[in-house]
């Protein structure tokens, strides 16, 4: 397909990403702008089929994709920590061979503090979503326990917004949902008065186990925002006016426990080479632009038919692709499967990986190195001992969008980029 390669201009830089056609002069480093923290929780154990079982059910994706035959295959022991609450079935699930994807007691990887009326709490940064909603005193005890409660009550900026309520629900019934009010919030410094804040009274149990966040910072685009009756703003769009750009820099970083979020500046000193600019249609209200072409390692490059699109998704683990690019990849691991016991893509961890490069907007194609493509060992094959890995790229299913989560993001320098809107891309420094 000789003729992609004349749209897209494609650069080696590095391991990682990225080609810009025109150079844009990044901004200059001004003052007002605001900086947190992005800590990896502690005891954090990856476990790739939690991982997309989640993203599934945030995006209400219905799993299509049969596996090939499973394997004699056994599971790796992960921490205790990390399966203290999978169901007595998927602790036994061994017994004949499969392994089922279960759920750890928490899918939140990373989390940064949020101070909401003086109060500070560990919230979930997430891109794919437009609530900012919290675990708070209304809930009931048992779902409260372990996690850090908001309590309006001892707030003296809260004020109640009459009659408004909220619910975010999922494609099999999770979510929370609740009541709303509005207090001041503040992130790094950077600070809102009359932030909505969403207060769930009930919250489904995925939630109530992952102890390590206690609700979520949405930051994709208002239209999104199941505030009702009247839809409320995200902390990023009632901040951008006050900031010296109105972006929002994240800097996840695939090798250190920690990165950062940072409002209004865009920081030459996180990134090399050249920022590219992407645009994004933001009609369905996500981070959301053209991915319509791939090659993966040397290869050819290949057009994208089935979703030729993709958000940016701070919210979602894994680097979710059209079905063909999946199958394509792992067409070319040697002892590569689509798991239907395991629940995605597996490969013998002895097995090379190649890079696979993705269209980010028209002109541009990032490559995602293979240290993040590699996502986590997932068990052993009883016959031969040889031990499996679970990839960092899986099938979207065929859903509207490909979700590029963390996998790829975090091996990038991304700036969220109102106007336009927008998004950066560039290597990280
Ligand atoms: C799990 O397997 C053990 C040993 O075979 C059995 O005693 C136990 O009842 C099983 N538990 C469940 C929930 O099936
Ligand atoms: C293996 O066990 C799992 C979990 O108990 C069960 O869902 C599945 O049907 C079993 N498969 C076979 C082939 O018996
Ligand atoms: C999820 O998808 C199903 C089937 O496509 C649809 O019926 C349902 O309304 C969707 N749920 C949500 C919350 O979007
Ligand atoms: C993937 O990760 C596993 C476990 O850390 C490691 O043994 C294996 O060599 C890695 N594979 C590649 C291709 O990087
Ligand atoms: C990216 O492009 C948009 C629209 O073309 C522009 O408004 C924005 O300032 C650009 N961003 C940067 C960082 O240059």
């Amino acid at each position: 397909m000789a003729f992609l390669s004349i749209f897209y201009t494609i650069l080696l830089i590095t391991t990682a990403v990225l080609s810009a056609p025109a150079t844009l002069p990044a901004a200059k480093l001004k003052g007002r702008s605001f900086e947190v923290q992005r800590v990896r929780r502690a005891g954090y154990v990856p476990h790739g089929p939690a991982a997309l079982r989640k993203a599934y059910r945030k995006f209400n994706i219905t799993a299509t994709h049969l596996g090939l035959e499973a394997l004699d295959f056994e599971p790796i022991k992960l921490t205790s920590n990390a399966l203290g609450t999978q169901s007595a079935a998927a602790k036994n699930s061994t017994e004949n061979g499969t392994v089922a994807a279960v759920a750890t007691s928490g899918d939140t990887e990373f989390v940064a503090a949020v101070s909401i009326g003086g109060q500070t709490l560990m919230l979930d940064f997430d891109t794919g979503s437009s609530d900012l909603w919290v675990f708070n005193t209304q809930l009931p005890a048992k779902a409260q326990n372990g996690h850090t409660i908001y309590d309006p009550s001892k707030s003296t900026t809260f004020q109640e917004m009459d009659g408004a309520t909220f619910d975010i629900s999922y494609g099999d019934g999770s979510g929370a949902a609740g009541n709303v009010g509005t207090d001041v919030v503040n992130i790094g410094g950077a600070s809102v008065n009359k932030q909505a804040v969403e207060l769930a009274t009930e919250v489904s149990s995925a939630f109530v186990q992952d102890t390590a966040s206690n609700g979520l910072v949405g930051l994709a685009f208002s239209t999104l925002n199941t505030v009702q009756p009247t839809q409320q703003q995200t902390f990023f769009e009632n901040i951008a006016s006050q900031l010296d750009e109105p972006v929002l820099a994240a800097s996840l970083k695939s090798d250190s426990s920690s990165g950062s979020y940072q409002f209004g500046t865009i920081d030459t000193a996180k990134f090399t080479g050249e920022l590219a600019n992407i645009s994004v249609d933001n009609s369905n209200g996500f981070w959301q632009f053209d991915s319509a072409a791939f090659k993966i390692g040397d290869g050819d490059m290949q057009a994208i038919t089935q979703s030729p699109t993709a958000i940016a998704d701070t919210g979602t683990t894994l680097m979710l692709v059209s079905p063909e690019v999946a199958a394509a990849y792992y067409e070319q691991v040697q002892g590569a499967q689509d798991s239907e016991s395991v629940g995605g893509y597996i490969y013998p961890c002895s097995s090379e990986l190649p890079t696979l490069s993705i269209a980010v907007g028209n002109s541009n194609l990032a490559t995602v190195p293979t240290s993040v493509l590699n996502y986590s060992t997932i068990g052993m094959d009883r016959s031969t001992g040889e031990e499996y890995c679970y990839g960092g790229v899986q099938s979207n299913s065929g859903s509207e969008f490909q979700i590029f989560g963390d996998v790829f993001l975090k091996s990038m320098y991304v700036v969220f980029d109102q106007r336009g809107p927008s998004l950066g891309l560039a290597t990280p420094a």
